[in-house]
């Protein structure tokens, strides 16, 4: 687990990225490579966008295992719960979760951190472990913080 001054760090590296000059999806894109270079249970870490219609959500940039779910429903799977539900959604064990989309056979526990933009969703955090109950509190508060910082690029 990581302590706090290093969560306080890392947030840190994620508002540099935001600040810098590069598109939108090269900063996601970075966000998502400083995370899992970070944590060791962040297996799959990658963005999904609100679509225009605000009915799906669109795969943005990732890293980790190519993914079929590319375009979800609001309402299917974690992310679509998630989105419906305006919170952070995490399962500890994703064979007990009835709603699921599975993108690898490989991944045990999942957190979707909404990101808001004038009270509306405009997007998610993903984040794939291949362990079981792998996030904790901190967790959700670090990733709801990253998501606050990475909300301005919306
Ligand atoms: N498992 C997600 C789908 C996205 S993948 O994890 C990349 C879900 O149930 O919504």
């Amino acid at each position: 687990m990581k302590d706090k001054k290093e969560f306080s760090m890392i947030l840190n590296r994620v508002r540099t990225i935001v600040n810098g000059s590069s598109d939108r999806n090269r900063k996601l894109k970075s966000i998502c490579e400083l995370l899992q270079s970070n944590f060791s249970y962040y297996n799959w870490v990658g963005f999904y966008i609100i679509d225009e219609s605000k009915k799906y959500l669109i795969l943005g940039p990732f890293v980790g295992e190519p993914t079929e779910h590319v375009r979800i429903p609001l309402g299917n799977g974690i992310c679509g719960q998630a989105a419906e539900r305006k919170g952070t959604f995490i399962v500890q064990d994703v064979s007990k979760e009835t709603n699921y989309l599975s993108c690898s056979p490989k991944v045990r526990s999942e957190i979707v951190v909404p990101i808001f933009k004038n009270g509306e969703i405009a997007g998610e955090l993903d984040i794939d472990s291949h362990s079981l109950s792998s996030f904790t509190r901190e967790d959700k508060n670090f990733l709801e913080n990253v998501c606050q910082i990475v909300s301005e690029l919306f």
